[in-house]
Parts: structure tokens; sequence; C-alpha cells
């Protein structure tokens, strides 16, 4: 039976682990696996910008021995060119899995539910898995007993965040989320953390005050206040989320040694200030090349059984 990635939840708390293993051997030796996709075919359909998603999928594809085929929102044009379905159908003739960077959760789900290759959720409005495996891997990396460190998420309660709130459950590290009220993280969502919280005996604290978000925390996380597709609302979002920017007066509560990280792309001035994000404490770049490692033990991981 093929398997998805649609979410973090959809990897059990040994699946997770296994990744994030097979993700410090190939950053250790970036060409260690360099026949595990020979000829095998990736695909990456993307309805939204993308730098280091597609790119690190891209040169991660091509250092296993694979052949990547980029498919721009002109190109596919899902559901309007043709069927989300006849999208998934047509590609699985061709293709050995597929990326996917879509508009709508149903998007993802309706092209892994037709698709007989893997489908990848590269983002959409509700998760962001890869760069939670990424996120929780680059964790580790500075802390490496996962137990003893607690994470902040300050910002929107959507995609990243909610990615990050499950992963973090899955494998029982402690989380809290400040959001502006009314972007609370997806009740569901939290249902279903609240659940594995309670399996791997980690915390989840959801709150409305920054201050109590970054109290004593390690690591303080941040995404855009407008995320893609949101633009209309940039004006709206600015003054609701004002009291939400990492700054150098609130990273004052959080543990002396905290790292700071930050999905990218990042707007100074808006949910984190230049000094911090370019910082002694920024790891934002270790960040975003642990992308590549990641994903190339997700693909790995879903194509080769
Ligand atoms: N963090 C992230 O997914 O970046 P891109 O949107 O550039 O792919
Ligand atoms: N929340 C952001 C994440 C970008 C990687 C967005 O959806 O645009």
């Amino acid at each position: 039976m093929k398997r998805d990635l649609i979410d973090v939840k959809d990897l059990t708390k040994e699946e997770i682990l296994h990744i994030l293993e097979l993700t410090s051997k190939l950053k250790k030796d970036r060409f260690s696996m360099n026949t595990a996709l020979k000829n095998k075919s990736v695909g990456l359909v993307f309805q939204k910008p993308s730098n280091r998603t597609r790119v690190s999928f891209e040169v991660g594809i091509t250092q296993l021995g694979g052949h990547c085929v980029y498919l721009s929102p002109s190109e596919i044009n899902l559901g309007v060119r043709e069927t989300t379905e006849d999208v998934a159908r047509t590609l699985s003739r061709y293709l050995d899995a597929i990326v996917a960077r879509v508009n709508s959760n149903r998007d993802v789900m309706a092209l892994a539910q037709n698709a007989s290759v893997p489908v990848i959720n590269g983002l959409c409005d509700m998760y962001h898995p890869c760069q939670a495996l990424t996120d929780v891997f680059s964790v580790m990396e500075k802390f490496p007993k996962l137990k003893d460190v607690t994470v902040s998420y300050i910002g929107d309660g959507n995609n990243v965040c909610h990615s990050l709130l499950m992963c973090c459950a899955k494998i029982g590290v402690d989380i809290k989320i400040a959001t502006p009220a009314g972007y609370e993280p997806n009740v569901n969502v939290i249902m279903q953390a609240k659940a594995f919280a309670k399996q791997n005996g980690s915390d989840i604290v959801i709150t409305h005050s920054p201050i109590e978000g970054v109290k004593d925390v390690d690591v303080i996380y941040s995404d855009v206040w407008v995320s893609m597709g949101q633009e209309v609302e940039t004006q709206q979002r600015i003054r609701d989320f004002a009291n939400f920017q990492i700054n150098k007066e609130l990273v004052k509560h959080a543990k002396p040694g905290y790292v700071f990280m930050h999905c990218l792309p990042a707007h100074r001035g808006q949910e984190v200030t230049g000094e911090i994000i370019d910082g002694g404490h920024s790891i934002v770049f270790d960040q975003a090349e642990n992308r590549l490692h990641t994903q190339k033990a997700i693909l790995v991981f879903l194509m080769k059984g």
C-alpha cells in the first residue's frame, strides 16, 4: 500500500524518530544514498510560490539519484484546466511520487486519494508537515534531550503552527502557542494533538498572551502574519498581531540560551525584528538547510518502503 504524507499525524512516533535518524545520516553525508531514487521521477505540483520547498526538493531528488519535474501554478492549474482527480490519475502514470503545494487541504487530499503513488504535502492551508519534521530535527540538533525542551510558537494558528503542534505532541515535546484572539489553531487539531501529548507525557498550552507564550522556553518560533493568499487581510492582520512581534523585550522572558526559529520567508519589522532574526540566537538558516536533509529522508521513507 502506498503511503502519503498529508500531515505529521499520518506518521507514528517511531516513524517520526526513524525519519529524524535518517535525516541525521543524510546530513552527515549528503551523497550517502545517491541511488535511492534511481530511475524514479518525482513531480512538484505547486499552486503557490516557493523558495525553500521547491529548491530543497529539487536538489534532494537529484542527490538521491532521481529526476524531478516542476509544474508551476499556470501549467497544472488544479481543478480549473482539469479536475484534481484527473491530474492525480494522469500524473500517477508518469511519476513515482508527487509533492503538492496547494491552496486547500481538500486539494491535497483529492490528489492523495486519486493517485496511485505517494503524495507529499508541500504546504496547504492546514498543514506543512515537511516543515515541522525539519523543525523538530533542527531543535534536536541544538537540544539533543528533547524531553527537556519547551517550544513556543507565537503568531497565526494555521498551517505551520498545526504541523509543529502535532509533531511536538507525537514525540512528547512540550509546546506553548500564543495567538491573538480569533487566530487560534483549529479546534480539531488541538484535540488530536492533546490526545497524542497525553500518550507521550508532554504539555500543550494555548494562550493569548505572548509573554506567557515565551516564558522560560528554549525555542521561540514565528511565522508570517499574512500567509500566502491572505494579502487582502494585510492591514487588519498587522493591527491584530501588533503585540505578537518577537523583539528584544519579548525574548527577555525566554531562557537565556533560547534559539529563534522561523520557517521563512520572514518580514523583518512585522513578526520579528531584524536584531532578533539576524542575531546570535537565530538558527533560521540552519533550519532552512535542514529542509533538504529532512525531505530526502521523507522521500526515502515513503518511496523505499
Ligand atoms: N518555509 C517554506 O516552506 O518556504 P517556501 O515557501 O519558500 O517554500
Ligand atoms: N504560513 C505561511 C507559511 C509559509 C512557508 C504561509 O502559508 O504562507
